[in-house]
């Protein structure tokens, strides 16, 4: 390195060289709980410097060094009992890979590259990066706390959801018929893990259900405004419709009795008043009744006669929309 042999301290290349690396900005990255993160160092090592000449280390927040190779060789003697045996650095893109990731682990990181030359250590990299940490929580899982009564509708459930970070917005759940979706807001109970740092959710729900609809209840946990996890459906199925109240056998024989003796002593009667109807001498009845049967198949013959019209009218609306074959038949009737 050029700059190594010119008369400037040392001092003042350090300053220099943070001046112009605090530009660079920090970068983002994700890791899950218990998973591998990636910590980038994204060092393009231009001058085809050998390890050998190098001096490379990670430190965190709290400046507790991660990981550190000396010349080529690993120093683990400066390494933070908290990331002993976490770490693997990738030489391949410059990143050091953590593994094991806890809760506590995201924050700010720093990756050093120094010069190691004739004069000593020259810092000759730097960059940060963020990290932060997730876990997935569980499906919100709904259970029954206590049943739909005889005499009430109501029924309790509780809904949870699982070793999740970071903490969840809020859980709801939709309540679904056939013609509607209602919301319902609800107290969210959180505990966090004290080693972990792991939250669990739940809320306990209480609804009345209309026992004549199928009823779908769904669990929604809200983790971010555009990203929501959802239970599985507990369904409540309709209840048969209440059955009329019963009727003893005794009374629906009675009624039945008094039923058939009412239509038998009817017909008598009607029997009785015909015979002593047609005893009566006098044509004029008879023509009477010939007469009624008369109108009557005029009627339907009207009645026929009507409904003719409007069978074609339906046979040409078929004629002008496609000459099917029905639609031909039904014309060739005109
Ligand atoms: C971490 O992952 C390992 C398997 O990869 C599993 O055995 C362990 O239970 C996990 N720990 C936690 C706290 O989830
Ligand atoms: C970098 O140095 C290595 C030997 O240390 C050499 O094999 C390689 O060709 C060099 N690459 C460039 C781009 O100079
Ligand atoms: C670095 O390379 C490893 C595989 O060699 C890969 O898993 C990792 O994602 C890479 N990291 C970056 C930041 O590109
Ligand atoms: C967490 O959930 C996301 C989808 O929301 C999925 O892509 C990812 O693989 C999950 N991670 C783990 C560790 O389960
Ligand atoms: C709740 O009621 C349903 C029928 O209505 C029954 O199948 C179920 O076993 C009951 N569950 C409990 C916990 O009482
Ligand atoms: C569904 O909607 C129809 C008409 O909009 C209504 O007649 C019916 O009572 C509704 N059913 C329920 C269960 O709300
Ligand atoms: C974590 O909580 C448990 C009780 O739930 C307690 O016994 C334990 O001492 C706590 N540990 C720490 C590190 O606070
Ligand atoms: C729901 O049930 C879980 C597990 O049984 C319990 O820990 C939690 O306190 C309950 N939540 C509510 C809001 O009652
Ligand atoms: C309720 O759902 C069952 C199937 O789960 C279906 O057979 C029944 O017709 C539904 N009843 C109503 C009132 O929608």
């Amino acid at each position: 390195m050029g700059i190594c042999d010119s008369t400037m301290g040392l001092r003042n290349i350090f300053v220099v060289m943070a001046f112009l690396l605090s530009g660079a900005a920090s970068l983002k990255s994700q890791a899950y709980f218990n998973k591998t993160g990636d910590l980038p160092c994204h060092f393009t090592n231009s001058q085809n410097l050998s390890l050998d000449e190098l001096v490379i280390f990670w430190q965190d927040q709290d400046k507790l060094v991660l990981y550190e190779l000396y010349r080529g060789q690993e120093k683990p003697h400066n390494v933070d009992p908290r990331y002993m045996g976490r770490t693997s650095f990738d030489l391949d893109n410059w990143t050091l890979r953590l593994h094991n990731v806890q809760i506590k682990d995201k924050g700010s990181y720093q990756c050093f590259i120094h010069h190691k030359g004739p004069t000593g250590l020259v810092p000759i990299y730097h960059m940060s990066s963020d990290l932060s940490v997730l876990a997935n929580f569980s499906q919100p899982e709904i259970s029954l706390i206590s049943n739909q009564t005889e005499n009430s509708n109501i029924i309790n459930l509780n809904c949870s959801s699982t070793q999740g970070y970071p903490e969840p917005q809020k859980m709801y759940t939709l309540l679904k018929t056939k013609n509607s979706t209602t919301e319902y807001d609800a107290v969210m109970k959180k505990s966090q893990n004290n080693i972990t740092e792991l939250y669990s959710v739940s809320i306990s729900m209480s609804f009345s259900i209309p026992p004549e609809t199928n009823v779908s209840i769904f669990c929604v946990l809200q983790l971010e405004p555009t990203k929501t996890l959802f239970s599985l459906p507990y369904n409540i199925d309709a209840k048969p419709p209440v059955p009329r109240p019963h009727v003893p056998d005794h009374i629906v024989w009675i009624a039945a009795l008094l039923v058939t003796l009412v239509v038998v002593c009817g017909m008598v009667f009607f029997l009785t008043l015909r015979k002593r109807k047609k005893k009566q001498p006098g044509p004029s009845n008879e023509c009477e009744i010939i007469r009624v049967e008369e109108r009557e198949s005029e009627q339907t013959e009207k009645r026929v006669e009507f409904h003719e019209p409007e069978r074609s009218d339906e046979a040409q609306g078929d004629v002008n929309i496609s000459k099917t074959a029905a639609g031909n038949k039904n014309a060739t009737h005109f």
